[in-house]
């Protein structure tokens, strides 16, 4: 009878990390290499949109404290995370820590969950990239069919000669007192442009890693630029005009509506919620581990050093906007172009708009990444079929994997209406975040002698506000999120309980992978709990 709690011993662990050869991954990265993928996952859609739906709707300029708090919750599991990866450098991330700590099932539950993270949250970004890139092109008088302009069932008005998304001039058409109904309707098929930005990511990947941190790099080097453009042109003006600017941050906190999370102390909490989106990505410095030349320096520079640069960077241009516009006309699209449009300067919009398509672009890749590395552990272990490991003689990249999952993820982008998934990427998010806090603990504990190169501080006290913190925001999602999540991980147990569980290594006792048959080396018995 199989130990479904069985763990993988770390010396194992260990020793598959530091596989060399042409069947293990390329170790490139550098320090500033890790830092930039950090930033490349982390700003994106969550700064570039969400800062001003969320402050418009729940918190006023208080929305700077809902940055704060998000942070704090980050900064604790940011710390868990350091420590699991500078003593445990592997591919497979909060999946590997899992095992390493909770079990087989745990490790199972956490890798099928990661998919809501990074498969899911690269399909979401891939949809909010694709709106960015079709408004750019509609600048430029370029302007795609609307049957291949979103997913089925976005709707599409002929208003003023072209075809506009319903959504996004719903506002234009109520200003005006035109009724929707009165205009010509279709609706999209396909969203080509989330489709195309998903292969071209794949693309790159498959190509290299070095190759994908330096696309990455140039494009970090892009969407901090537009972001400081902004913050330059934004505290110019604001020291011209601190009259309008102290007019627009009163009332800092907009009083409580008579409902929870609208304004007062609960908007802001419920806004933080909405704006944690914006942090999800400084974990995935993780899983480029087994890439890193020195990991056990360099991750928690990696995963501390993006949080901390995009912190600050988001505490900034939410202090700045919201002195630049009144919270209350921040509900767009795009609140930054907006923001910039609001000092006079007429090229704004078009610079927020590249800055964004750059941002999604990286926020793609990184996310895109470190979900064909979770596969690529998870069939090392034997819980997915060999094939997701296989990595490419010349690129020295799980190129099948990645092709998979790039395909699979471009098909999502393009067919699904993306409204609701950005909350199951957080919860996703989240639950992978109280698993590694839970884990941090247990293995102090439990091997309080380890080598740790990073050590996070005051423990337990680190991991417990972690885990409060993150389930308090997973409890704040909704009760359609959960069951949504509760669906997910039944349909994983499903597939443990009748492939995963029979051809797990850990199980068999074979614990050295893809060597040659018959170099099968057996290692120290299966740890139990
Ligand atoms: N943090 C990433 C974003 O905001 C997921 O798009």
């Amino acid at each position: 009878m199989a130990d479904i709690f069985a763990r993988k011993p770390i010396n194992v662990i260990m020793n598959e990390a530091n596989e060399t050869g042409e069947h293990s991954l390329r170790r490139a990265l550098g320090p500033t290499n890790l830092i930039t993928l950090g930033i490349g996952a982390i700003i994106g859609t969550g700064i570039f949109v969400l800062t001003g739906t969320a402050s418009a709707n729940h918190a006023g300029p208080a929305i700077v404290l809902s940055f704060i708090l998000a942070a704090i919750a980050c900064v604790f599991a940011g710390l868990c995370y350091a420590e699991f990866a500078s003593m445990i450098p592997v591919a497979g991330s909060a999946y590997t820590y899992g095992y390493a700590t909770l079990g087989e099932l745990v490790a199972w539950i956490i890798g099928w969950d990661l998919i809501l993270e990074y498969a899911l949250g690269a399909a979401t970004v891939a949809s909010g990239w694709s709106g960015y890139c079709i408004s750019l092109l509609a600048d430029f008088g370029i302007r795609l069919s609307p049957t291949l302009a979103g997913a089925p069932g976005t709707k599409f008005v002929l208003y003023n000669g072209h075809w506009e998304n319903l959504n996004r001039i719903m506002k234009t058409l109520d200003l005006h007192h035109i009724d929707p109904a009165s205009l010509q309707q279709t609706t999209s098929l396909f969203n080509l442009f989330g489709f195309i930005g998903i292969m071209l990511v794949t693309l790159i990947l498959v190509i290299g890693i070095k190759e994908s941190a330096n696309f990455n790099s140039a494009i970090v080097v892009i969407k901090v630029a537009v972001l400081l453009v902004f913050l330059g042109i934004g505290i110019n003006y604001i020291f011209g005009h601190m009259a309008e600017a102290k007019a627009n941050w009163t009332p800092f906190l907009p009083p409580n509506g008579g409902k929870y999370g609208d304004f007062g102390i609960s908007g802001i909490a419920t806004a933080a919620g909405i704006i944690f989106f914006a942090y999800i990505g400084f974990d995935a410095v993780s899983t480029a581990a087994q890439e890193a030349k020195n990991p056990k320096r360099d991750m928690p520079i990696g995963i501390l050093g993006s949080l901390v640069i995009c912190t600050i960077l988001y505490i900034l241009v939410a202090v700045v906007l919201t002195g630049l516009v009144k919270y209350s006309n921040l509900d767009v699209p795009d609140p930054i172009a907006i923001g910039i449009d609001s000092t006079g300067v007429t090229w704004g919009s078009i610079l927020v708009k590249i800055g964004a398509i750059c941002g999604l672009s990286s926020t793609m890749v990184v996310m895109l990444l470190g979900q064909s590395r979770v596969f690529f552990s998870m069939s090392k272990d034997g819980l997915l079929p060999e094939w997701a490991s296989k990595v490419h003689r010349r690129f020295r990249t799980p190129y099948i994997s990645t092709i998979l999952v790039g395909f699979v993820v471009a098909a999502v982008a393009a067919l699904t209406p993306i409204n609701v998934l950005g909350e199951l990427v957080s919860i996703g998010t989240l639950l992978a975040f109280i698993i590694v806090c839970a884990g941090i603990w247990v293995l102090r504990r439990r091997n309080p002698d380890l080598p740790r190169a990073f050590v996070a501080p005051w423990i337990p006290f680190t991991p417990i506000m972690g885990i409060v913190v993150s389930f308090y925001m997973m409890y704040s999602l909704g009760t359609a999120t959960w069951i949504r999540l509760v669906v997910w991980l039944i349909i994983g147990l499903v597939i443990y309980f009748t492939y995963s569980r029979r051809h797990s290594r850990v199980q068999r006792g074979i614990l050295a992978p893809n060597l040659a048959p018959g170099d099968r080396t057996a290692v120290e018995p299966v740890a139990r709990p």
